[in-house]
């Protein structure tokens, strides 16, 4: 079997290359029983070339830690990933458990499972807690009901009534998270769920994220706090300028001091 960036679908064809949405090829080196793979994905802000040439694969369940420093490239790989219009994907592929990505539009990848968390947590105001998670359930494919929601998050359930831009940091990034959870969810992208938020609530945050890979659910965790992310995670791809310079086990990560030195500087 041939590289897949051969294969790619051309962007512009997607209605047509999602009819025909293949299984993920097998690619020499690389595990084929990989639910979630990204293959040379290439994108581009206008003229800016950003995201340059990611690979790397998730199995099923695992938390991969995406790292690297500011500017590395890891937001804008989280959205190449969610099909959002910008960075613009321009090559490469993108799976996840069997269905191919790369051609679809960013409700379309929403649709299939691709759910993400961006870093202003996109709150909605003027809503309370429950209506913000009623919301996230308008249109199917449906995922966590509002109960079961309420029991992996009581600070939600306590404050299902008050005005959702009132909730502290950390209350309001449960609620992002609760609200991908809403929808039909096969890849959580969480884009630096700590940023902001005191210890006690990160470590609340992080029970939560294990709880959700407890419930079968594959997750990438973008953290500036590489060390809590690692210790969540099972494994690390870590950025540099655009491009994986490590992917591997967490552990190694933390166990690597000049690998963490080098490119996360912690
Ligand atoms: N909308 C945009 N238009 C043009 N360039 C952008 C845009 N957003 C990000 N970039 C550039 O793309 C590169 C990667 O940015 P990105 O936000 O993906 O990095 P990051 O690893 O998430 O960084 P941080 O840790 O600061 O969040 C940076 O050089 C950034 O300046
Ligand atoms: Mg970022």
């Amino acid at each position: 079997m041939t590289m897949t960036a051969d294969i790619a679908a051309p962007l512009g064809m997607a209605e047509q290359a999602a009819s025909e949405a293949a299984a993920p090829a097998a690619v020499a080196g690389e595990t084929v029983d990989a639910f979630f793979s990204c293959r040379n994905i290439e994108s581009y802000y206008g003229e800016s070339y950003i995201v340059q040439g990611v690979s790397f694969d998730i199995k099923e369940g695992e938390i991969l830690a995406l790292l690297g420093r500011n500017g590395a490239g890891k937001s804008s790989t989280l959205r190449t990933i969610a099909r959002m219009d910008s960075p613009s994907l321009k090559s490469g592929e993108i799976h996840l458990g069997g269905k191919a990505i790369h051609p679809l539009k960013s409700y379309e990848a929403a649709q299939a499972g691709i759910q993400l968390v961006p870093e202003d947590r996109r709150i909605i105001g003027g809503l309370s807690v429950e209506e913000n998670l009623v919301l996230s359930q308008v249109a199917p494919p449906l995922g966590w009901s509002i109960e079961r929601i309420y029991e992996h998050f009581p600070r939600l359930a306590e404050r299902r009534k008050q005005e959702a831009t009132t909730l502290s940091g950390g209350e309001q990034q449960m609620l992002a998270v609760a609200r991908a959870l809403a929808r039909d969810i096969k890849l959580l992208l969480l884009d630096e769920p700590y940023e902001g938020l005191a210890p006690v609530i990160v470590q609340e945050i992080e029970r939560i994220v294990a709880g959700i890979k407890e419930e079968g659910i594959t997750t990438v965790i973008v953290e500036q706090n590489a060390i809590a992310a690692l210790q969540l995670a099972d494994r690390a791809v870590i950025l540099d300028m655009g491009e994986v310079v490590f992917s591997g086990d967490a552990d190694h990560v933390l166990d690597n001091a000049e690998l963490r030195a080098n490119y996360l500087a912690v």
